[in-house]
């Protein structure tokens, strides 16, 4: 929505074709947008929608007659791309979705509306058709049919009232954004659930910068957060711009699910809170709370999003993926930046400092993830069992919903992603704060619901993570992890030397991790020599390295498409070893710790089933089979060879991937973020 200068509408078309352009790394596979345009005199809302990439979606606006060349200072369009959850990716069942033919409502939407079945059945009795399979497609129905009752009433009806309306008739999780051709160049934005921020660009020349004027003062994103290494935001307020008395100027703002899409042009941002309605007309922004007894205020601060341009573009790398297999070597430091004191072995996390005692004092140690967050609890449980000597539990989200597991006051649950949005953790992050646990967050993206909803917790500062599949990530979750039992632990003398040893293994991983970065063309040629043609893998490894073979399987599935098992070693000989013979590719992951032996084992086990593994073994080991294919890999503490030895494996799958023609950083039917359950 634009009050600052004349654009003509192709001018918004192609604002909006960039920003759904930075949010194709969500792994997402249709897209749309609506905007205003003239054909035979008329101005109507135009959709516009394609399965595929953004640059299909782009081809098509190019083919189109309508006039985009009028040029205006205020306009509202909307775009989506989206990951299908009901009905399968195509145009019709593309965002944004349509109350009728005229196109008078039209909406974006994030999430999922669960009571959508029960909706359609009562709006097609009263007579409002369905064109698409979509949950979404009712939303816009509810808000014309309600739109069209009041209107009977003859009682006029603000945007944003009816729209308050429309909320309180939907369950489920969303971010919305509505246009209407009767409340023309508005626009109305709500959440529950799913998160919504909105950009807020001001002219420069304007008398008053309210934001740095008015406030400024530098502030954490959350009470609990560390500050000191969580530089990401600065929090000023402005009652002015807020609220509906005070003193407005003019401005254009980008509402948007994530900050990559806006980045590009403004840094200032507001999170929407659930049940918050945001209403932008006339280059003003006024925040409603859908239930005004529920006493929360409708004031939402301004934050400025330290997240550069230049860190979503891939730079001299073919693919995200890559950029963040090769940024690992600086993302650890960021992760360990001003929180280790190596002279004393001193671990200080900002964000838990004031929880310290309580979480020793658990009764349990409850991990919660999905996906790769959820390999780099297996990771670390070892030796969160050691040095913290508390039980540790950890759990896949979904199956803890499933299972609606018990917890108690005195659990301590650990909530582990890279986005902070996953719905799954997000839901049992509520569930667990329900039953009164003390719940911590271990996240990536700053400011997310993970963050804000947790009591206290730590960012893994690892930088935006574009490629669907996670890799910096995992690697930051995994020292993020070690720290907090390294904290924990700070008190107990009987482990000090342990935990020495594992503070100096940490000093000198970024250094270890290039090491194994500069194998990449030898990794690629075995890519390419020895696994491309194959249909199957298995990795093999145990202790501490049974997360690095869950791991390195799930990145394989993920970007090559191939079948790929993790094993746990010691688990082999009940099963999975009736599938080894001379053909089954296999990895092994062989550093030395101390079981080390019982892995010498499962190799016998392979070798005698004429299995021909690939060895990750240590640099120069004596100890391996002669004529072996080894991957040799540095050599660091036990609990921190999972961080080594991963990325071997990141690098392969990254290399079948582009050698099977595969899209690295979209793989089919993934989602970066699941903000669905
Ligand atoms: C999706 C992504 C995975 C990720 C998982 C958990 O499935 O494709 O890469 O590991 O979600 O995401 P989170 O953001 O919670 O770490």
């Amino acid at each position: 929505l634009n009050y600052l200068s004349e654009k003509s509408r192709r001018e918004v078309a192609d604002i909006l074709l960039n920003g759904l352009s930075r949010l194709e790394y969500r792994g997402y596979d249709s897209a749309g947008i609506a905007v205003d345009g003239d054909r035979d005199d008329r101005t109507e809302i135009f959709l516009f929608k394609q399965t595929g990439k953004v640059a299909m979606l782009r081809n098509f606006v190019d083919t189109q007659t309508v006039d985009m060349n009028r040029k205006f200072v205020t306009h509202a369009g909307m775009a989506h791309t989206r990951w299908a959850t009901h009905g399968q990716p195509s145009p019709i069942n593309a965002h944004p979705h349509r109350s009728d033919s005229r196109n008078q409502f039209t909406v974006v939407h994030n999430g999922i509306i669960t009571n959508f079945k029960e909706l359609k059945t009562l709006l097609e009795k009263k007579g409002y058709p369905f064109e698409s399979e979509t949950d979404t497609e009712c939303v816009a129905k509810l808000a014309l049919y309600l739109f069209d009752q009041q209107k009977a009433t003859g009682k006029p009806i603000t945007f944003h009232a009816l729209i308050k309306m429309v909320i309180k008739e939907l369950e489920g999780a969303f971010a919305l954004l509505f246009k209407s051709t009767a409340y023309p160049n508005e626009l109305v934005a709500a959440r529950r659930g799913s998160p919504l921020i909105i950009g807020v660009k001001t002219d420069k020349k304007l008398k008053v910068d309210f934001v740095d004027v008015e406030f400024g003062a530098e502030a954490p994103p959350s009470p609990y957060y560390d500050a000191a290494s969580t530089p990401k935001l600065r929090r000023t307020t402005s009652r002015a711009f807020l609220t509906e008395d005070g003193e407005v100027q003019p401005m254009e703002f980008f509402v948007s699910s994530d900050p990559a899409a806006i980045v590009e042009h403004t840094k200032r941002v507001l999170y929407l809170e659930d049940d918050d309605i945001a209403h932008m007309s006339g280059g003003e922004l006024h925040i409603h709370r859908l239930r005004r007894e529920d006493g929360m205020s409708s004031i939402r601060a301004i934050q400025t999003l330290e997240l550069e341009l230049a860190e979503i573009m891939k730079g001299k790398f073919d693919h995200f993926m890559q950029k963040e297999i090769f940024e690992q070597p600086d993302s650890v430091v960021n992760t360990m930046r001003g929180r280790i004191n190596f002279e004393n072995s001193t671990v200080q996390l900002g964000g838990l400092k004031a929880y310290v005692q309580t979480i020793r004092r658990a009764r349990r140690l409850i991990f919660i993830a999905c996906g790769t967050s959820y390999h780099s609890c297996i990771a670390t449980r070892a030796i969160f069992e050691e040095l913290a000597e508390l039980p540790v539990v950890n759990e896949l989200a979904s199956d803890f919903l499933d299972r609606k597991a018990p917890i108690f006051r005195d659990d301590v649950c650990i909530f582990v992603s890279q986005s902070g949005e996953t719905a799954d953790t997000l839901i049992a992050l509520r569930y667990c704060l329900e039953r009164g646990a003390l719940c911590v967050g271990v996240t990536n993206v700053v400011g997310t619901s993970i963050s804000r909803e947790t009591h206290c917790g730590v960012h893994i500062n690892a930088g935006p993570e574009v490629g669907v599949a996670s890799t910096k990530a995992y690697t930051s979750q995994f020292i993020a992890l070690i720290l907090v039992a390294l904290q924990l632990s700070a008190d107990r003398i009987s482990v000090a030397e342990r935990r020495k040893e594992i503070i100096m293994g940490l000093n000198s991983l970024p250094g270890m991790i290039k090491e194994v970065l500069a194998m990449d063309s030898d990794l690629r040629q075995l890519a390419k020599d020895v696994l491309f043609k194959e249909k199957n893998l298995l990795i093999l490894g145990r202790g501490f390295q049974n997360a690095t073979c869950l791991e390195g399987a799930l990145k394989i599935k993920e970007v090559s498409y191939m079948h790929s098992e993790g094993i746990l070693a010691g688990e082999l000989k009940h099963g999975p070893l009736a599938l080894i013979d001379e053909t089954m590719p296999v990895i092994m992951i062989m550093t030395r710790d101390s079981i080390f032996t019982k892995v010498q084992n499962a190799l016998q086990q392979v070798t005698a089933r004429r299995g021909q593994p690939i060895i990750i073994c240590n640099k120069d080991d004596p100890e391996m089979p002669s004529g072996s294919r080894v991957i040799p890999v540095p050599k660091t503490v036990d609990c921190l060879q999972g961080i080594i030895n991963v990325v071997p494996l990141q690098l392969l799958s990254y290399h079948l991937a582009v050698l099977h023609g595969v899209d690295v950083d979209c793989p089919r039917n993934l989602a970066k973020s699941v903000t669905v359950e």
